[in-house]
């Protein structure tokens, strides 16, 4: 509520205001003649929803939000990822100070294909409802209701809104070049309202198998990138049932999500590969990374002649480092507490300040996030609001409040 005093402030007339002597309890705020916020959150979580932003086609959504923040008063930055398609990180903050103790932060593209935004009794589907724009739309409108209601400063907050989470995180790691010190980061993913203890690591690999074209009546002539691709195959099936687990992630799993290989049936294969997805529950990627090659290695020997090595018939890539299990923290009272097997960006942004707390949370459950059938409730959204309201106070040191 603006008082009238505070009204007249805002024309600029502050001496008068006091002079005439003020009953308004409220501190001043001249920051807020900047800021005109929206608190409608399901328009703005509609608005951000329909825009398709798959992954490399984050254009349209960025610059929907870079708008929709600047015309709110937030002050906010750009920094480009790619050129060409245009691709840019959003960075906004709704005081002076770009530099806040509290960061929250979530992700602008979703993965394919794009299904559009659809309401039916209070349920809302459509691509990226859940993943990660119920997030990104809570965020904001919850930071919102604690400038509105003078409950935070403006120069306590900044929002990061990064492209590429879904595929490799690049834009993630092009934030750290912003030189970011946030004392606490509040990452945004479908939680179901808990707050995430950690999340299990990720390790992705890649296969390709090295063969002998041959017509396929004399098979001996040749080798086939198929056999030899199947056998390592199986191979990591099994090692998959003997990788490390712990009480508190469970097992690593590990998923062939892709096979290509071989030109006809009557051809012997010249060129196989595969990607493959580990989930890390314990240890280091190293270590899974040793008993991947060991394993592959030892399975392609019968195809090795003379004195040719395992790399001769089969090449093991890992596209990137791949991380352990993250721990988040989860020390706000009065959330559920729930670890997730999914990646986030977590690992790609560097921890900056000693201490620095990071929390993972969002509405929606991650079990839909990238289905066909992506969907979640305004009340859930509702809830986030008051989520993240209570986690940016509990960052602050300030008292939890009592209508969120
Ligand atoms: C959503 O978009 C509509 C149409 O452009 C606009 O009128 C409305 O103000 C927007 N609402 C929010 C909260 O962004
Ligand atoms: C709408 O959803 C509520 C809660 O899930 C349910 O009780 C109600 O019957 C639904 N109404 C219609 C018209 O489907
Ligand atoms: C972030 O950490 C990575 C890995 O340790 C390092 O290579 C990179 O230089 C760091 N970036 C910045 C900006 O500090
Ligand atoms: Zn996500």
């Amino acid at each position: 509520m603006i008082g009238l005093c505070e009204a007249v402030l805002l024309v600029g007339a502050a001496a008068q205001c006091w002079a005439r002597g003020s009953l308004d309890q409220q501190p001043l705020r001249p920051e807020k003649t900047h800021l005109s916020l929206t608190h409608d959150l399901i328009g703005f979580h509609k608005n951000l929803t329909q825009i398709e932003s798959i992954t490399g086609n984050e254009e349209a959504v960025g610059e929907w939000l870079v708008a929709s923040l600047s015309s709110q008063g937030y002050s906010v930055e750009k920094q480009y990822v790619e050129k060409k398609p245009a691709r840019f990180n959003v960075l906004a903050w709704p005081g002076k100070e770009r530099e806040a103790k509290v960061l929250l932060s979530s992700h602008i593209d979703t993965v394919p294909p794009f299904y559009p935004y659809e309401t039916d009794n209070k349920t809302i589907h459509g691509r990226g409802s859940v993943d990660a724009k119920g997030s990104v739309a809570t965020q904001i409108i919850a930071v919102n209701k604690l400038l509105s209601a003078g409950k935070i400063s403006p120069d306590d907050v900044a929002l990061l809104y990064v492209v590429g989470e879904e595929v490799g995180g690049d834009g993630m790691r092009a934030a750290n070049d912003l030189q970011l010190s946030p004392q606490t980061i509040i990452f945004g993913e479908p939680t179901e309202g808990k707050l995430a203890a950690g999340h299990k690591g990720n390790l992705g690999v890649l296969l390709t198998a090295k063969g002998k074209a041959a017509h396929s009546g004399y098979p001996w002539l040749g080798r086939s990138a198929n056999e030899v691709l199947v056998k390592a195959l199986a191979a990591l099936m099994e090692l998959g049932q003997n990788l490390p687990e712990s009480e508190k992630y469970g097992v690593t799993t590990l998923n062939i999500g892709k096979i290509e290989g071989g030109v006809a049936a009557n051809v012997v294969a010249q060129d196989a590969s595969a990607t493959v997805a580990v989930r890390v529950a314990e240890g280091s990627p190293s270590y899974i990374k040793d008993e991947i090659t060991n394993a592959v290695h030892k399975a392609v020997q019968s195809f090795l002649e003379g004195d040719m090595k395992p790399e001769d018939v089969v090449d093991i890539d890992f596209p990137s480092s791949g991380y352990g299990p993250i721990d988040i923290d989860h020390d706000v009272p009065g959330f559920g507490i729930i670890t997730v097997n999914y990646g986030t960006d977590i690992p790609w942004l560097n921890q900056t300040v000693e201490g620095q707390k990071r929390y993972l949370y969002g509405p929606g459950s991650i079990l839909v996030a990238h289905s066909d059938h992506e969907m979640l409730t305004e009340g859930q959204l509702w809830e986030a609001v008051g989520g993240y309201q209570r986690i940016v106070l509990h960052a602050l040191g300030k008292d939890p409040c009592e209508d969120c």
